[in-house]
């Protein structure tokens, strides 16, 4: 089989190189080199992964049978839907489907319009007359989003990014201003996590639970990022996370998936929930309609070796065979290196030395995200997320220690989160839960009542037989 992986970054190098251990022939359109690409590419076409056109072209000159693409923007630009006219099945979303992501209040809207009750309390102000009265109807810290793609770097939340509601009052018109559109959320208090699945029109396919680290800084200080960094527990749940709400969230996919048919948006992907577990149960916080980056890193290091282009082709194709979706029971923790002032003023161009053999016989593997090659062994950090060190072992404390002792293999100048996936901070984050959940405990305003969890379709399988 022959697949096209549209995008440049860690997350597509993952993809790639899952695919190409399945025995997948690759071929690559990307605006970088990124070196962990080209190794596993027969051909690659520096190419704007957002030009429909010159994609689709590249697509059937390569002879492409089957398309993935692993950013977001191409989805916004509708490149699934011209891969799609093209006859080249794709796993990704219609530019409509997508919208999950692309605009927070469609997705918002979306779940109110079907009845699942997993949103914060929201508003949408309509111009900037609304937004103080709006502001004034949170009892508490309220959080700022623009509508559109943001990186994860666009949404201010109270205590973190602005301490007085006026300040995030103004922040709202501002974007009112500029002609976009805002949405006005609760404060959500808990811990976060992402469940990611394969969808399609034959069911919702769960992959392991992740938890992603967005601020820059150790200790989760500094700003919004991509994500530093991120890991995943042996039992496919997380040490604060328990089936009965990793279900909830599952539930809360499928109905998401259900109410996209619904509405026409044949969905044919990977649907990626971003919850908060908080004292009632799992709140959303984001769709997206990719692989997290880099919490696809985690799901696809588990990936059970050989089978992978045969379960894109099922997603891309609209009938998944759950036997395929196979993930090891292993912990997983990755660690992004990234250029020193990352999620602030980065400093790009700065050169890496990586002994990739070395990391390699301690059981690291090397992700290469955005960077260039610069020479054997060397690569220039881009102003992004640079070098993906991805550890695996029994318990993630001893996945994040692998990964600690590969970074005595990378030389140069970068930075790294050294608290991912340590039992100190993992030891916080359970005990952060036992505390919004011990009774007493202040109750949380939240309207939430998850449904329970439905009998999955037969053929999704439920997810104690995937993690059994
Ligand atoms: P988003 O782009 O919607 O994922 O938001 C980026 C990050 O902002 C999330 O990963 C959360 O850390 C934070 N955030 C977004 N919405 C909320 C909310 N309602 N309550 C608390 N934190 C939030
Ligand atoms: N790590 C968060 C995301 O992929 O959006």
């Amino acid at each position: 089989m022959k697949f096209l992986v549209v995008g440049g970054g860690a997350r597509e190098h993952a993809i790639a190189s899952t695919l190409h251990r399945a025995g997948a022939e690759i071929v690559v359109t990307s605006a970088n080199a990124n070196p962990g690409l080209e190794r596993v590419a027969t051909q690659s076409a520096r190419i704007d992964p957002t030009d429909a056109d010159r994609v689709v072209g590249f697509a059937r000159t390569s002879h492409a049978e089957f398309a993935v693409i692993g950013p977001e923007a191409p989805l916004a630009a509708g490149v699934a839907d011209a891969l799609r006219s093209a006859e080249i099945p794709t796993v990704g979303p219609s530019r409509d489907g997508a919208r999950i992501e692309t605009s927070k209040v469609y997705c918002r809207e979306l779940l109110r319009r079907h009845g699942i009750d997993a949103s914060p309390k929201f508003e949408i102000p309509t111009s900037i007359d609304d937004v103080d009265r709006l502001v004034g109807r949170f009892d508490g810290p309220f959080v700022v989003k623009p509508d559109g793609l943001t990186a994860g770097k666009g949404v201010w939340v109270q205590g973190a990014d602005f301490t007085d509601p006026k300040e995030g009052a103004v922040h709202a018109k501002s974007i009112l201003l500029q002609g976009g559109r805002v949405l006005l959320e609760e404060r959500l208090e808990g811990e976060e996590f992402s469940q990611m699945a394969f969808v399609t029109d034959s069911g919702v396919y769960p992959m392991p639970a992740v938890q992603d680290f967005k601020r820059a800084l150790e200790g989760n200080r500094g700003g919004n990022t991509g994500g530093m960094g991120s890991y995943s527990q042996r039992d496919h749940l997380l040490p604060f996370l328990p089936a009965a709400d990793r279900d909830a969230s599952l539930e809360i996919l499928r109905r998401t998936a259900e109410a996209l048919r619904a509405e026409g948006s044949a969905y044919r992907g990977i649907l990626y929930g971003g919850f908060m577990l908080t004292a009632r149960g799992p709140v959303l916080v984001e769709f997206n309609a990719r692989f997290g980056d880099p919490e696809g890193i985690n799901a696809l290091t588990l990936y059970e070796e050989g089978n992978f282009a045969a379960l894109l082709a099922g997603v891309a194709t609209g009938r998944v065979d759950p036997n395929l979706v196979r993930f090891r029971l292993r912990s997983t923790v990755v660690k992004y290196l990234v250029p020193p002032g990352y999620g602030d003023r980065p400093k790009p161009g700065g050169l890496l030395e990586i002994d990739e053999g070395a990391i390699e016989a301690d059981g690291v593997h090397v992700i290469y995200g955005a960077v260039d090659a610069a020479g054997p062994g060397t690569v220039r950090l881009g102003a992004s997320r640079g070098i993906a060190l991805v550890g695996e072992a029994s318990a993630i404390h001893e996945a994040g220690t692998r990964v600690e002792a590969a970074l005595a293999h990378v030389r140069g100048e970068y930075y790294v989160r050294h608290d991912i996936g340590t039992k100190d901070d993992l030891a916080r984050r359970v005990e952060h839960v036992r505390q919004l959940r011990a009774p007493g405990a202040k109750a949380s305003p939240l309207p939430l009542s998850v449904a329970p969890a439905a009998a999955p379709p037969s053929s999704a399988g439920t997810p104690e037989q995937l993690i059994g």
